[in-house]
């Protein structure tokens, strides 16, 4: 399986979707690969730290991608791609191999607007593969009190993309993880909430995967102050 976490824009939160997905892939039981398709390598560099179990490798060239990341998914159960910001080829060859794409999407309507180009490539695999790989959006860095709005809603249904119920809450902690070399449920009380938030969003991207019962309820509440 091999899930493309793609959006030709930079700084949306993919590499911060991609590792959190690949080391809860690794946590729930599964063999991971993370194929880091970024210039920037810094998905890889994180994953090595904070979850050394999951493989990781950097893929940048389209004939490369086309070639392993399939041979790659044979050998481990979910391969976790972090796409590229700007890469036109990189991301075709991604999305001509995926099973499935996550799109994360920055929570307001110039960006939802903006989809529309950032997601040309896969609307382009999808059409060339009959639907393929089937994609869903993940808002990120919302701000606490955001509702999503219909407006945003008919965009992304024009773009026959769905928005999953739970999204990516702007918060420090996602920010602080690469350089304390971690992931947020290894963090302390200071990253209860975005735990609960990322398991709850994983479980509902790639239901198949999951192998652990979520936490009861009662432990997943933060105390009222
Ligand atoms: N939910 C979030 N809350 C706060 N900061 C975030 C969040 N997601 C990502 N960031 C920060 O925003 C920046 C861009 O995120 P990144 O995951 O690198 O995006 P991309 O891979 O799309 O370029 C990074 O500095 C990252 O730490
Ligand atoms: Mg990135």
């Amino acid at each position: 399986m091999i899930i493309a976490v793609a959006n030709s824009k930079g700084g949306v939160g993919k590499s911060t979707l991609a590792v959190h997905l690949a080391a809860w892939l690794d946590k729930q039981g599964h063999r991971v690969t993370l194929a880091d398709c970024d210039t920037q390598q810094s998905s890889s560099q994180w994953i090595r730290e904070a979850a050394p179990q999951v493989k990781a490798l950097c893929l940048r060239d389209p004939d490369d991608i086309i070639n392993e990341l399939p041979m790659l998914a044979q050998e481990t159960d979910y391969v976790v791609a972090d796409g590229p910001g700007s890469l036109a080829e990189t991301s075709r060859a991604l999305l001509l191999v995926a099973d499935s794409a996550v799109v994360p999407c920055k929570a307001s309507m110039l960006e939802i607007r903006a989809l529309d180009a950032a997601t040309k490539v896969l609307r382009q695999a999808q059409k060339i593969r009959s639907g393929m790989p089937k994609a869903k959006i993940v808002l990120s860095m919302v701000g606490k009190n955001y509702r999503l709005t219909q407006d945003m809603r008919e965009a992304a249904a024009l773009l026959k993309l769905p928005i999953t119920p739970t999204f990516m809450t702007l918060r420090q902690i996602y920010a602080d993880a690469p350089g304390q070399a971690a992931v947020v449920w290894n963090m302390g009380s200071r990253a209860r909430e975005a735990a609960v938030e990322v398991d709850t969003l994983f479980r509902e991207l790639v239901p198949e995967a999951v192998r652990r019962p979520a936490k009861p309820a009662a432990q997943r509440r933060q105390p009222v102050a």
